[in-house]
């Protein structure tokens, strides 16, 4: 199966994604986790997308595009995948279009987390991200057992783009940039919309139940 998962900053993109790749048996391809995994190599892609990732802005399409059409070209891709955080622009979903044509596959489905404004700053400020494994915790709404502490044993860091200014920024490009996708992947008849204002189980149980 062939996915793509999309919504504004804080939806619940990667918190999903997690679950969902499991339940479903597909690789899980974040264009944010490989940026981040870059950044942590050192590599010089890694340092150029560091520049515009802590202001909250977009990393150029020409950066993006290539390095997703690569990482779907990989073996692990083939048993499915879904794709969290590309396309985020109406150029970047064009280009996905033709790379989907060139590899002979297409979406079987575009989930769309619909979460209102009011609720994304609170979600990011609070957000705890694992060293290790990658998965997200909340200091009130998902707290860890432990506090600072992953189930796995790794430490919880706070991204350096969840502030109050790179998120105010990340909202309003969401809402320039991205938003006008909705409307792009209705269209194309493959587009399944989904309550994320509601307890994290109950976002999954509609997200498992509109794709099966
Ligand atoms: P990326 O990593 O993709 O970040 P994002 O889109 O801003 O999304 P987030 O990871 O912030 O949110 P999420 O929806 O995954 O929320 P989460 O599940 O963690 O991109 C980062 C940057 O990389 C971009 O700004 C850009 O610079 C660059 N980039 C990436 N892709 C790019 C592209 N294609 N083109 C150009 N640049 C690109 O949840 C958030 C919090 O809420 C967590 O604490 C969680 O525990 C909590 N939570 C989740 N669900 C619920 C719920 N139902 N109720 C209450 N709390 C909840
Ligand atoms: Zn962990």
């Amino acid at each position: 199966m062939k996915l793509l998962i999309m919504g504004p900053p804080g939806a619940g993109k990667g918190t999903q994604a997690e679950v969902l790749v499991k339940e479903l048996q597909i690789t899980h391809v974040s264009t944010g986790d490989m940026f981040r995994a870059a950044i942590k190599e050192g590599t010089d892609m890694g340092k150029k997308a560091k520049e515009y990732m802590d202001k909250g802005e977009l990393v150029p399409d020409s950066v993006v595009v290539g390095m997703v059409k690569d990482r779907i070209s990989q073996p692990d891709c083939a048993k499915g995948f879904l794709l969290d955080g590309f396309p985020r622009t109406v150029a970047q979903a064009e280009a996905l279009d033709e790379t989907f044509k060139e590899l002979g596959i297409k979406a079987d489905g575009v989930i769309n987390i619909d979460v209102p404004r009011e609720r994304l700053m609170d979600r990011l400020t609070g957000r705890r991200i694992c060293r290790s494994c990658g998965a997200s915790y909340h200091v009130i709404f998902n707290k860890p057992e432990e506090e600072g502490k992953c189930k796995c044993g790794g430490e919880l860091y706070q991204r350096s783009d969840d502030n109050e200014v790179a998120v105010g920024n990340r909202l309003d490009i969401y809402e320039a940039q991205t938003q006008p996708l909705i409307d792009y992947y209705a269209k194309q008849g493959i587009l399944k919309n989904i309550n994320g204002d509601q307890d994290i189980k109950n976002v999954l149980a509609d997200v498992l139940a509109s794709v099966r």
